[in-house]
């Protein structure tokens, strides 16, 4: 198979970098000169584990190439993967389709044959439709089937999410474009991952009901922790205790400061979106935004209520920044609102993060960036672990402790026990329990 991959972003680059892996021939496209340069220099412009590697012997083995020229990387395609950025709308909160279709419409220029165009990007319902307009409108000669096949990686995990997906979603009517994506995924279905053939709104709207759902579990997960805050209860176990349930299932009930990263916040706030237009309401889903937007404000209240008293001209040291561990992914972290909170009491701000300094700077310009955990806490008042990076979860507590003016330890993860903490000479809180 020939694919072309529009979009060298996470999902671009990852997609791109799997199929090469699993044989087929690549061309990964991007408009941005310089990432198309760094990656032809072997250069990968974000962090994720194993991509680097991933890249380097498929395009050792000629199977993987990038290029900023569209026409050239679609000429000879049997399959166009659209995996452009959907951001949401400033104002609206409708996901931004104005690169999609964009680069439909080049797509359509640049076809040489029949040809099989796929959406990876999370696109809202209807897309697809819009997609297959723009194709025939600009090439009325054109043979294009449109195909909606959602992407469900995470970032951190991608390469093992992308190889071993739990399913794979494919949205079409044609029957040509079936048996081309049954030869794209052929190596993943031969294997565990089962296929799913649905019609193309259908797996467009699946995206988004995976998200929203996956969001709606961890933000009752974290009423849950305050629910267990005020009765004496430990989350930890309430998610044990419903999580060996198989009807819930035991992933996605770690209580912590909210869910962030460039998905759930964005995918949610179209849904109600779509939801809206169709007049079909969604109101969990509604629900679930409005209480993580304020959870993220109420952990910055939970550092500044483990201060005591007056936190002006006190000192925090926040670990983790970026959204999830291994990422250096900082779009709507909770760090930002935790630490925008910090500020406005007239907290200052020691950080660290073991890969996202260099985006949080962008972000939050006005904190001291610090060189490791021990650094971050040296003279601080409290220490709040906002992110649960591995290098957090065995910190010599006795160590930490005795570099601040007052041990006082904020686990927004729960990655500690608070005994093992106490010993430590820690006052320590966390969340649910
Ligand atoms: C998510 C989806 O998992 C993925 O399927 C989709 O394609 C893109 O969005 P990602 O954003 O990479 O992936 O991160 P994920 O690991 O799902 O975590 C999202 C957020 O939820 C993080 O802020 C994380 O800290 C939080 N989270 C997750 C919790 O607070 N508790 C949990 O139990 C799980």
């Amino acid at each position: 198979m020939r694919i072309t991959m529009i979009g060298s972003g996470y999902v671009g680059l990852v997609s791109g970098a799997c199929f090469a892996d699993f044989g087929h021939s690549v061309i990964c496209v991007d408009k941005a000169a310089d990432k198309i340069e760094a990656l032809l220099a072997g250069r990968i412009p974000i962090y994720e584990p194993g991509l680097e590697q991933l890249v380097s012997s498929n395009v050792a083995a000629g199977r993987l190439s990038f290029t900023t020229d569209l026409a050239a990387g679609v000429a000879g395609a049997d399959a166009v993967f659209i995996a452009v950025g959907t951001p949401s709308r400033r104002g609206d909160g409708h996901a931004d389709l104005s690169y999609v279709y964009a680069a439909t419409e080049e797509i359509a220029r640049a076809a040489t044959g029949p040809l099989v165009v796929v959406t990876k990007s999370t696109v809202p319902v209807g897309t697809g439709d819009r997609v297959e307009q723009i194709l025939r409108d600009t090439r009325p000669d054109g043979d294009f089937a449109v195909v909606s096949n959602p992407e469900f990686l995470r970032e951190g995990a991608a390469i093992g999410d992308f190889k071993r997906p739990d399913r794979i979603v494919i949205g079409t009517d044609d029957d040509r474009a079936r048996a081309v994506m049954r030869e794209v995924y052929r190596p993943l279905y031969l294997g565990e991952s089962p296929i799913l053939f649905t019609g193309r709104r259908t797996a467009e709207l699946t995206k988004y009901a995976a998200n929203a759902f996956l969001a709606t579990k961890i933000t009752f997960i974290n009423e849950m922790a305050d629910l267990c805050e005020a009765v004496g209860a430990d989350v930890r176990d309430v998610s044990r205790g419903i999580g060996l349930d198989n009807r819930i299932g035991r992933k996605f009930l770690h209580a912590g400061p909210g869910y962030g990263g460039s998905c759930f916040p964005k995918d949610t706030l179209a849904l109600l979106k779509t939801a809206e237009d169709f007049e079909s309401p969604v109101r969990i889903v509604e629900a679930v935004v409005q209480v993580n937007d304020t959870r993220k404000r109420a952990m910055g209240r939970k550092v500044l209520n483990a201060l005591g008293g007056d936190a002006r001209g006190k000192t925090v040291a926040v670990l983790g920044l970026t959204f999830k561990p291994n990422t250096d992914d900082m779009r709507d972290a909770p760090s930002i609102a935790i630490v925008q909170s910090l500020i406005d009491a007239g907290v200052n701000v020691r950080a660290y993060d073991p890969e996202g300094a260099e985006t949080a700077k962008a972000v939050m310009p006005d904190i001291t960036y610090c060189a490791d955990a021990y650094d971050a806490a040296a003279g601080a008042d409290a220490v709040a672990i906002v992110t649960e990076w591995d290098v957090f979860r065995a910190l010599d507590l006795k160590r930490l402790a005795a570099t601040m003016a007052a041990p006082v330890l904020v686990d927004l993860r729960n990655i500690y026990d608070r005994a093992e903490a106490e010993r430590a000479g820690f006052a320590y809180s966390a969340v649910g329990r």
